[in-house]
């Protein structure tokens, strides 16, 4: 009869698998958690496949209808993709979209636009960012505007409650504070937008969005 010894199997099968190889490896899974020095995460997969043909591989979009994403706030973006994807945001050029986010690690794509640099503001009108520039941070005490500056601050970089809107492309903005005004984006909790945008007049809506541009 023969018996085979339990302590050297274990000694052997301890040999296959030496305790360096084993941390090697540990390490090696510590290694990837950890972004390369100096550089961003890489773009998750659908940011790569669909949203970068319009709001650029790092948020900063050419076109100036797409709007730049870059710096805006994780929170925001992702409530707003939430709401494209409900139908409480409509947009016709997003519904292209939605099914590609509709399987998308939404948080992991609104984490990676808020990581990004937001490329630095131009103004095309001086003098029309100037006349943006009073309503911005003074709102207009007659018609009842409250100073943008109030909610999104001073220097238009916004909070974790309100968005980030520096350096935004002038046309996006006029487009959105129109639809507030008109109420055909209503997706703003307590109407918010909605009343601020409903006391201004176009010539103020381009002026402060020129101003925004700059920022
Ligand atoms: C009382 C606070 C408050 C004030 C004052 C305010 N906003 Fe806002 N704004 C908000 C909130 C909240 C949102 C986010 C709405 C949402 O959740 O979709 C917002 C969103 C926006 C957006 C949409 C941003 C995007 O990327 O889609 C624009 C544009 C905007 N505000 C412009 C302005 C301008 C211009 C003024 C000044 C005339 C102004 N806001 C004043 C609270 C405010």
């Amino acid at each position: 009869m023969v018996t085979v010894p339990q302590a050297p199997t274990l000694v052997r099968r301890g040999a296959q698998r030496p305790w360096h190889a084993a941390i090697a490896g540990a390490w090696a899974a510590i290694v990837v958690l950890v972004p390369a020095p100096g550089g961003a995460a890489e773009a998750p997969e659908v940011v790569q496949t669909v949203c970068a043909a319009s709001h650029g591989p790092d948020g900063n979009s050419v076109a100036p209808t797409f709007p730049r994403l870059a710096g805006l706030q994780a929170e925001y973006l992702e409530k707003q993709m939430r709401e494209f994807l409900s139908g409480k945001r409509r947009n016709e050029i997003m519904d292209a979209s939605l099914p590609a986010l509709k399987t998308a690690d939404l948080t992991a794509v609104a984490a990676y636009y808020a990581s990004q640099k937001p490329a630095a503001g131009a103004v095309a009108d001086a003098k029309l960012a100037a006349a943006g520039k009073a309503i911005f941070d003074d709102g207009n005490t007659t018609s009842g505007v409250p100073a943008c500056s109030g909610c999104h601050l001073p220097t238009g970089a916004g909070n974790e409650r309100y968005p980030r809107l520096a350096g935004q492309h002038a046309v996006y903005t006029v487009a959105q504070v129109q639809a507030f005004k008109t109420g055909s984006r209503s997706n703003d909790k307590a109407r918010v937008m909605r009343a601020v945008a409903a006391r201004m007049s176009d010539d103020e809506i381009a002026a402060v969005a020129e101003y925004i541009a700059g920022l």
